[in-house]
């Protein structure tokens, strides 16, 4: 048996993770994140260099030559808004925003330091939450959402947006007389697909997630004793498919942020995207490959701070009736195919500033003992 064989054998139990019997809303999909960094504009040359079209904020309440304001909204093709990037000091996700059926808004709006804005007609248009790790989660209404289009970009959406690569395959000829030319530039950017987060009371997160925002499980990891360390939650649209998984969390030693993934239109799209981050300089992370759980198409990059950002094509889909799988959590089973997965992709390094974080946690932190620490690091480990 090959090693990942092991790793992809579902674990024969049920699932510990299931969906919440009493959901205060259903999210549709996830829209947009704001980025904490101390240089917004280097963030925006990446960033653009990865497919995202970058424009600078403009304060119009200022009247002097100094209304551009440093943060960047960064768009994709179609041309909404999926990355804000406001400078400060720390390298860190700030805010997420979804959309939602409008039928949950009100439910939300009575939760503990809800935020809520209103309408005209007096419904909740807009919820703004703090989760468990302290991001501000907003909740919009997808009945009311404004259109983010950017007035520079929705222009050039249909001449920038190609058909699909047509491909042949051994025995099926799909293209006849027809050569392939791809042109070398970053690749369009669909959406926002999802956020890894890491955390350190998992079980709090899993049911702040699945209760406030109405996430189903797709695949769950589990550490050698059955706890449960990884989990994809997907949107639930009822009989409509959703992609695998738009929130992950991950059970760590600190509360962080794992990645951000943009979906891309397929595995040309992947590779030129690869080719054109190589030749403009940038760090690779891992890729390219094909992910085990969503059996996405991958490649990882990373921003100038180290911040992992994927590209990713073919997504699984599954609507609300699909069940949780549940496997092993060890680095095998990150991959069905692919370069091995980097030394560093992950890391476990105990540096001084972690091995203090992890002390301080483990005093603070009930979830966090260090039977957990040592198992974590036994699963991720090279
Ligand atoms: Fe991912």
């Amino acid at each position: 048996m090959h090693a990942s064989d092991a790793a992809e054998t579902p674990v024969n139990a049920e699932p510990p993770i299931r969906r919440h019997p009493e959901p205060l809303a259903r999210v549709r999909r996830l829209l947009s994140m704001t980025l904490e960094r101390p240089d917004p504009a280097r963030a925006a040359r990446f960033f653009e260099d990865f497919g995202l079209r970058s424009q600078t904020r403009v304060d119009e309440s200022r009247a002097d030559d100094s209304r551009a304001d440093d943060s960047r909204a960064l768009f994709g093709v179609p041309a909404h808004a999926l990355v804000e990037v406001i400078r400060g000091p720390a390298i860190a996700l700030r805010r997420l925003r979804f959309a939602a059926d409008p039928d949950g808004l009100g439910a939300l709006a009575t939760c503990a330091g809800a935020d809520a804005a209103l309408g005209s007609d007096g419904a909740v248009e807009r919820v703004s939450l703090v989760d468990p790790m302290g991001h501000v989660i907003d909740v919009v209404s997808a009945s009311a959402r404004r259109d983010e289009t950017s007035s520079e970009t929705r222009t050039e959406t249909r001449t920038e947006t190609p058909p699909p690569t047509d491909m042949s395959h051994a025995r099926a000829a799909r293209r006849v007389n027809a050569p392939l030319r791809l042109p070398a530039r970053p690749p369009a950017i669909r959406h926002l697909g999802h956020v890894a987060l890491e955390v350190v009371d998992f079980d709090r997160a899993v049911e702040w997630y699945t209760r406030t925002l109405g996430l189903l499980p797709s695949d769950i990891q589990v550490l050698d004793d059955g706890s449960p360390a990884l989990v994809f939650l997907r949107c639930d649209q009822g009989p409509l498919p959703t992609e695998h998984h738009t929130i992950v969390l991950a059970r760590s030693v600190e509360n962080g942020f794992s990645h951000a993934a943009f979906a891309v239109d397929d595995v040309d799209a992947l590779a030129m995207g690869q080719r054109v981050l190589r030749e403009r300089g940038w760090r690779h992370g891992w890729g390219i490959g094909r992910h085990l759980m969503g059996s996405q198409l991958f490649d990882y990059w990373r921003d100038p701070w180290g911040q992992l950002m994927e590209h990713y094509a073919d997504s699984d889909r599954h609507d609300a009736e699909h069940r949780p799988t549940v496997l092993p959590m060890t680095r095998e089973a990150m991959a069905q195919w692919g370069p091995p997965m980097p030394a560093d992709f992950v890391d476990t390094r105990l540096t001084p500033r972690r091995v203090a974080t992890v002390l301080r946690n483990l005093r603070s932190e009930p979830a966090l003992t260090l039977r957990r620490v040592l198992q974590l690091k036994r699963a991720m480990s090279p």
